[in-house]
């Protein structure tokens, strides 16, 4: 039985063979950044106001002239078809079915088309990786011919993580054959007979498939995680000359960068340390996101990622000035126990989670929920 989002990564850890698990949990280093964005949440209170009538709740909210049934979304990750073969588009589904946005990631298995045409109603960001900006380009404008809403450019990857337990399973991109590896394929036989159709799966807005040239480069580039170092500032210029909508950076966490941001005509931030799988002394999402609000002083939307497991911590980063929180891991739990069925489980637990904490806060609307800060939010300022 489903009851809370725990339970889906229990079965996630038995359905998964141990490197692709051990994968989705990745922290960097000793894992410090990722407990603190649990503990940093669940260390916020939110203090009830009674006697308000609460016979209407209101979890919608409205994000670049698009309403969104909830105020959440699914935060892009990478490699989701090692979980289930066409993972990203069965993810995309399950949001488009429920209301809420999903946002691909470069370093997908399918090719951004694809996973467009299989929820043609649903909103969905393209996340951007830089590792060769002629590849880049290409998929900016691929994303825009194909109707992504929004361009997410992550900025908190110049070089990847440290995540030992990928080195101690051996995984890497392109896979090699092990017998540690092999192993642990044949003990977990459900998902290795879903993987047989397909086989590996590969990056595939970079293969050649994707109609690419200089794509082997890229390619290369992304299985090493070897970004485009030299991207700075002013190189958004280039970017906004290329795509005409929504343009978020996701991976920003200091208030003078949100300032910065603003400075270059960004449309939107994500406040997230990666999920605790970049750097391990950053601050934990939660925390830094009021000074982030405080700088952007309602310019520009301002979401969060990092830590979400429970519909009442989606309530807290929204008190805490978030339009709206984006969920990874528990997203992949749900998709690794039932496909898209069990994405859309997930969601919707955080949904009706969601709906009784505000409910017992008495806010009838997202916007009611800054209220709930008795503190007056100053609790990580
Ligand atoms: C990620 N994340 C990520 N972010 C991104 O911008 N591009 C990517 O390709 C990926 N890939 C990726 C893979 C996996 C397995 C995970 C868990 C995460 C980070 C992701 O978008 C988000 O910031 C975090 O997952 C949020 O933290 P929680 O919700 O997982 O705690």
């Amino acid at each position: 039985m489903l009851i809370n989002t725990e339970d889906s990564r229990g079965r996630a850890r038995q359905n998964l063979p141990r490197f692709v698990f051990d994968y989705i949990e990745g922290a960097a280093d000793d894992g410090h950044c990722l407990r603190r964005n649990l503990s940093d949440l669940a260390a916020v209170e939110l203090t009830p106001r009674v006697l308000r009538d609460t016979t209407a709740v209101d979890t919608s909210v409205e994000v670049f002239g698009r309403k969104w049934a909830l105020p959440f979304g699914i935060a892009p990750t990478g490699l989701n078809g090692l979980v289930r073969p066409r993972g990203d588009s069965l993810l995309a589904i399950a949001a488009a079915r429920t209301g809420i946005p999903f946002a691909l990631s470069t370093a997908s298995n399918m090719r951004l088309e694809d996973v467009r045409s299989a929820s043609p109603d649903g909103v969905q960001w393209m996340q951007l990786y830089v590792m060769h900006r002629d590849m880049a380009g290409q998929i900016v404008e691929r994303a825009a011919r194909a109707g992504y809403q929004a361009l997410v450019l992550t900025v908190d990857v110049p070089v990847s993580g440290n995540r030992e337990p990928d080195l101690r399973n051996g995984f890497r991109v392109p896979f090699k054959p092990s017998v540690k590896l092999a192993w642990d394929v044949m003990t977990h036989p459900t998902w290795s007979l879903r993987m047989l159709p397909g086989g590996a799966p590969d990056f595939a807005n970079l293969t050649a498939a994707g109609g690419d040239a200089g794509s082997a480069n890229a390619q290369a580039a992304l299985l090493a995680r070897a970004m485009d170092r030299s991207l700075v500032w002013e190189t958004l210029a280039w970017l906004r000359g290329l795509w005409k909508g929504p343009l978020l950076l996701k991976g920003v966490l200091h208030p003078d960068d949100a300032r910065l941001a603003l400075d270059h005509g960004v449309d939107g931030l994500i406040v997230s340390n990666h999920g605790g799988r970049q750097n391990d002394a950053s601050p934990s999402a939660i925390s830094a996101l009021p000074r982030v609000v405080t700088a952007i002083n309602g310019r520009i939307p301002v979401f969060m990622d990092g830590g979400i497991r429970r519909g009442g911590d989606i309530a807290k980063a929204l008190a805490l000035g978030a339009t709206a929180a984006f969920v990874g891991r528990p997203a992949l739990y749900g998709l690794a126990t039932d496909g898209a069925e069990g994405a859309q489980a997930v969601i919707n637990l955080l949904a009706a989670e969601l709906l009784r904490t505000m409910t017992l806060l008495g806010a009838t609307s997202v916007s009611a929920l800054p209220g709930a800060l008795e503190g007056g939010g100053d609790q990580f300022t």
